[in-house]
């Protein structure tokens, strides 16, 4: 039976952005066919971005067979990330706002120009020497949204140290895991981190995960940010305060110079299956998408005020607060806090505040501000506004038609992005200046970037269709390899159709050569725009003593896109309850962090499983989604009372 979609309301390029956008209609099909027509050309364009020490003679050498997997970009080149992303805008713009810092509190603001961030990362830098961390050694960060957690990041790309962000709001157990798999010699945090006017434990959460011995064997500093002030417990043989080791170092460091495949950062990310992997991303290729793609995708132009409300933590504050927009030369905005604090008006306020120009945000932001209705909107001006844009999940359209009309005041359009941890930068989106907006499309591939959809054989489907999305070739920014195991980098992206990149996401294209994202199609539930890997969530939950067995699912949830669905089977001769139910809530939190907050918790006296023993997801996700009546095909199921059991007690929830 043919799928049925609704034809979209289309949102023609409005004519004012068409007139001065760096990319419009007739540009964006040069740079297609160019890519097209002459690969070399085309990605010397890209690679030319990037400041070389050493001018790179060779552009491409990839290959994604297992066999000889291999990904490597102008890989005789050399530079330095940070000189390329500070220094080198000394002379034309040394007194410009680099970093525009916005505090959780709103009375609380800094500006640093590129000078002072030249200034404060060469120091950063110095400290990092004088710990003993240099080129290679591996930097862990836990911090909060303060211009140290950026600095830290330039620092350590400066002197060639490869930094591993985890996010804020991952567990002191997720924590040290973290820094073993990289085995991290220096971790930097802050004593507290502020968000929402609530403080975060962080040297606390470090101390806890350095309890780890696996982890404390590794650590020979934590550097420490003093942020809020407050009293923490203290190591003297391996903790050092930031303000204290500054005194000691001076400003001048001079850039260590990389060679284009040498590391940049690895940033752990949720899969399908076992814990977190280590995505790779290296220097020259990275940095030439991240700065391209920020260019094209949100119209960048001289002198605007850029605000991308991600965390430093996730991929989205690497490419596009950090690395991309500096190497732009922008003013990139660096909030510390949360949308509704200390009301629901906070984003648009400091929008009018700093006259901000483009508003990169997620979707689930927006659909939980909706929620509150437009007044809170439409008391604020936001005529500075002229582009917004979107990541992290699919946007349903009534979330982008409220975006557009209510935020952007039916002026700005939406670039909605695509891409993953594993891509470095973006590569599905519109381009402001030319491509027509259909609200919950990402529209289309990037010039040079190569999407198709796929059967469960691997067959190319042509024309309108659905499938699996894959990339066929090769971008600057991909990942190379999952740190530390790049049998299972080939195993997870190459292995399921031979020689192409598996993105893990289904999507329809329509008769426009229209993409829209339908989601994961592994084991991977996208909460909130964050990734979570069902198989940790269950292996968390059969930590507990009283679990005997867990099957995790997602299910639709109004704001955060995707909820946690927990089944869980108890222990011979335990009860579930509601006390035991929240102890295992608060269990899985604590193993994980509270991005792992698991919405919906039923009791299973069993799971549904094949005749072999696999257990059928499919049939779980239906139950959480309360479609029991679309069950499928259950002929396969070893003991079909148990599916009973499930919807008799999803009915009474
Ligand atoms: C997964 C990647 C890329 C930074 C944020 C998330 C989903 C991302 C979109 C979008 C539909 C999207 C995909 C993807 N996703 N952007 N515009 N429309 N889905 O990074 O944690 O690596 O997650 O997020 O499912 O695979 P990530």
């Amino acid at each position: 039976m043919a799928e049925h979609h609704p034809q979209a309301q289309v949102h023609p390029v409005p004519d004012k952005i068409a007139k001065s956008a760096r990319v419009d209609r007739e540009r964006f099909e040069e740079l297609t066919r160019e890519a097209l027509e002459n690969e070399d050309a085309f990605w010397n364009r890209i690679g030319q971005r990037v400041e070389w020490i050493k001018p790179y003679s060779r552009i491409k050498d990839v290959n994604f067979d297992l066999d000889d997997l291999h990904i490597r970009w102008f890989d005789d080149g050399t530079l330095n990330v940070c000189a390329n992303c500070v220094d080198r805008h000394l002379d034309a713009r040394g007194d410009q706002v680099a970093i525009l810092w916005e505090g959780d509190d709103p009375e609380r603001d800094e500006k640093i120009t590129y000078r002072q961030l030249h200034d404060r990362v060469c120091r950063f830098a110095n400290v990092l020497k004088r710990l003993g961390v240099g080129k290679g050694d591996r930097v862990t960060l836990y911090m909060p949204m303060i211009p140290e957690a950026a600095v830290a990041m330039l620092a350590c790309a400066r002197i060639g140290a490869i930094h591993s962000v985890v996010f804020g709001g991952f567990s002191p157990d997720a924590l040290a895991g973290r820094i073993i798999d990289c085995d991290s010699k220096c971790v930097i945090t802050a004593d507290e981190g502020m968000r929402g006017g609530k403080a975060t434990p962080l040297k606390k959460n470090v101390d806890r995960a350095l309890s780890n011995e696996d982890a404390a064997d590794r650590v020979d500093s934590v550097l420490v940010v003093r942020n809020t002030g407050n009293d923490i417990d203290w190591d003297a043989d391996r903790d050092h305060w930031l303000h204290e080791a500054l005194e000691h170092v001076d400003a001048d460091c001079e850039p260590e110079e990389m060679n284009a495949e040498d590391p940049l950062f690895i940033l752990y990310t949720s899969g399908s299956t076992g814990k977190p992997k280590g995505v790779l991303h290296t220097s020259g290729g990275y940095l030439a998408w991240a700065s391209w793609t920020h260019e094209i995708v949100f119209d960048y132009q001289e002198g605007e005020i850029y605000w991308c409300t991600a965390d430093v933590g996730w991929v989205t504050g690497h490419s596009y607060i950090v690395y991309g927009p500096l190497a732009n030369g922008a003013t990139t905005l660096m909030f510390e806090g949360v949308p509704n604090y200390p009301d629901n008006s906070r984003f648009w306020q400091v929008v009018d505040k700093h006259q901000v120009n483009i508003f990169y945000t997620a979707p689930t932001a927006i659909r939980a501000l909706m929620r509150g209705g437009d007044e809170p909107v439409r008391k604020t001006s936001r005529e500075s506004l002229r582009i917004l844009g979107t990541v992290g999940e699919p946007i349903n359209p009534e979330a982008w038609e409220w975006y557009y009309n209510v935020v952007g005041d039916g002026r700005c359009p939406i670039a909605d992005t695509w891409w993953q941890t594993e891509t470095g930068g973006i590569l599905i989106s519109p381009l402001p200046g030319a491509t027509d907006l259909k609200p919950g499309s990402a529209t289309k591939p990037l010039p040079g970037i190569k999407a198709a959809l796929l059967d469960a054989d691997g067959k190319e489907l042509e024309g309108a269709t659905s499938g699996n999305l894959v990339l066929t070739d090769s971008w600057p920014g991909q990942m190379r390899t999952v740190y530390g195991d790049h049998k299972r980098f080939g195993e997870t992206y190459f292995a399921a159709y031979k020689g192409r990149y598996f993105t893990g996401d289904g999507a329809r294209r329509d008769e426009d050569g229209y993409y829209w994202i339908t989601g994961r199609v592994d084991d991977v539930i996208n909460v909130s725009g964050h990734r979570l890997g069902t198989a940790e969530v269950e292996s968390a939950l059969v930590a507990h003593s009283a679990v005997a067995e867990a099957a995790v699912v997602g299910f639709p949830h109004d704001i955060k896109g995707q909820g946690v669905y927990a089944y869980v089977t108890l222990m011979a001769g335990r009860e579930g309850d509601e006390k035991l139910a929240e102890e295992l809530i608060q269990w899985v939190r604590e193993e994980i962090g509270p991005i792992a907050t698991i919405d919906h918790l039923q009791w299973a006296p069993g799971l549904p499983k094949t005749r072999s023993g696999k257990i059928m997801r499919r049939i779980l996700r239906k139950i959480a989604a309360n479609e029991h009546d679309q069950l499928g095909d259950t002929s396969t199921l070893a003991d079909p009372e148990v599916v009973e059991n499930l919807i008799e007690n999803r009915r009474q929830v």
